[in-house]
């Protein structure tokens, strides 16, 4: 059992540094603690409020009589080890610290103390310098960052502070359900492996991205993924790929950025996704925590432009995948509903005048047909159907035959393509506004599995 379980399910959290100020940081955690709608008990402590937000305000943490299990500290860094002295011999057993002004800006004694007294009570610290955390199953939003989280299965991770908080947004924006927004700055204790081991055992997440500058302990980390791979997706986007970017992270969070090529040879071999760009890990999240993994990786592509086909099945060669021809009762089945001018190759070319009815019926074949894994479908906007009915006739056929199959899309057009786009997106169905990024990603579910097969061949010659 991870020891982290009490920071993710809390039954008491005290907000250290609550102020009636709504400029302050303290007063920002603690409005999104109770306006998400956190299940536990929530706490103020301010050295003179009597009353915060409507909650009884405590002088100290050690004046609160029932169990504390999380502190969220947000006092200047020359209060934090008094902080963290009182809340330890009160027995609390995790500390947030949000406060600033540590080791990011060469205050390494501080950083090193605050670490030392908090293990003098087996206190585990998060942070400092973050913006806080989020669980969503039980409705906990300890950040002052936006507060309507969208509930689901990704976890996210990050190094980053103000790029954290902006993702949490696009997470909203995009329509990705998070279980868990942990950011964890400078991570002077809790790192990176010590939440994938949470996550690894956690039901409500399957898939984890992380925003890394840098790790404190690579072979931990190698280990700890390798672990979690087998089970649930792992991507990263690893910042500070070049010189420049590495000084850049070296002054932010005070990070050893490392040589990138150590970093993709520990990501291949325990089969994390590496990503370079924010946009390419929110496509890669979304097919992978929105589809099954599957058995095979044999793709059929279903397009009514062979422009789009041609570019998608480029990018899935160059992602390692190779379209075969599709399996002969399938062509069979698809030639008694397709007219003779359609192409029955891979991609399927359902030509310029196809209309929704015949990507109803292709996509609901493909579904069936046991020897398909997954399914690419691209649709170019054209005069003849509109993108809505397309987007509608893939989700008919997902619906009807109750068949879950790994399935990406590509909406390619203007508004009423982008439409139809965020449509696909709120069924949960992955949706791209260009080929290449739709069949990037579902090539990222199909590289995903063949790094957990060679994982688990691995491990097993081990044992
Ligand atoms: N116990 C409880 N409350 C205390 C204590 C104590 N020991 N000491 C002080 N307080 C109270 C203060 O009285 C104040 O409440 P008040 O408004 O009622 O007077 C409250 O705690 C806050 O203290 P301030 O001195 O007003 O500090 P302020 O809120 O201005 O700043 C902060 C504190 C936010 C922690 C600041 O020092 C800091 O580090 N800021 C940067 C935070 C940050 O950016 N973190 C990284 C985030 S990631 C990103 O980049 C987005």
């Amino acid at each position: 059992m991870s020891s982290l379980k009490d920071l993710f399910n809390p039954s008491g959290i005290a907000v250290v540094g609550a102020s009636k100020d709504p400029t302050k940081i303290g007063h920002l955690v603690l409005r999104n603690i109770v306006e998400y709608g956190f299940k536990g008990r929530v706490y103020p402590v301010n050295p003179t409020a009597t009353e915060i937000l409507g909650l009884k305000s405590y002088p100290a943490v050690s004046t609160i009589s029932d169990k504390v299990d999380v502190i969220v500290v947000s006092v200047p860094n020359v209060k934090v080890l008094d902080v963290i002295d009182d809340a330890g011999k009160a027995g609390v057993k995790h500390a947030v610290v949000i406060t600033s002004g540590f080791k990011e800006i060469g205050n390494v004694e501080l950083e090193n103390e605050l670490v030392q007294r908090a293990r003098k009570y087996g206190m585990r610290v998060l942070g400092p310098n973050i913006f806080g955390y989020v669980y969503t199953p039980v409705r906990l939003n300890a950040t002052f960052g936006p507060r309507d989280v969208i509930p689901g299965n990704v976890a996210f991770i990050t190094q980053s502070g103000a790029l954290g908080i902006a993702l949490m947004g696009s997470t909203i924006q995009e329509g990705i359900g998070i279980s868990a927004i942990v950011s964890v700055g400078n991570k002077a204790d809790i790192d990176d492996a010590d939440l994938l081991e949470f996550f690894d055992e956690d039901p409500n997440t399957s898939v984890v991205l992380i925003y890394m500058e840098g790790v404190n302990n690579g072979r931990r980390f190698v280990e700890v993924a390798s672990k979690i791979s087998m089970r649930k997706p792992v991507i990263v986007i690893k910042s500070g790929r070049t010189e420049a970017g590495a000084r850049a992270a070296a002054s932010h969070t005070g990070s050893l950025a490392g040589n990138i090529l150590i970093y993709e040879t520990a990501f291949r071999q325990s089969g994390v996704l590496s990503v370079k760009s924010v946009e390419e890990a929110f496509d890669f999240v979304k097919t992978l925590s929105w589809n099954p993994v599957p058995t095979g990786d044999r793709v059929v592509v279903i397009t009514n432009g062979g422009g789009a086909g041609v570019q998608a099945s480029d990018t899935l060669a160059d992602d390692g995948i190779f379209l075969e021809k599709p399996p002969q009762d399938f062509v069979e089945e698809l030639r008694k509903v397709l007219p003779p001018f359609a192409s029955l190759a891979n991609p399927v070319d359902l030509t310029g005048m196809a209309p929704e009815d015949w990507y109803y019926m292709s996509v609901k074949l493909a579904l069936q047909n046991p020897q398909i894994d997954a399914i690419l479908v691209l649709y170019c906007h054209t005069a003849l159907t509109s993108p809505i009915g397309v987007a509608k006739a893939v989700a008919r056929a997902i619906e009807e035959t109750k068949i879950s199959k790994p399935i990406s899309v590509a909406m390619i057009g203007g508004p009423d393509a982008y439409e139809a786009m965020r449509y696909l997106t709120t069924l949960r169905i992955p949706a791209y506004p260009t080929p290449e990024r739709a069949a990037h990603a579902l090539a990222a579910l199909l590289k995903y599995r063949k790094g957990r097969e060679y994982l688990v061949k691995r491990i097993s010659k081990k044992q």
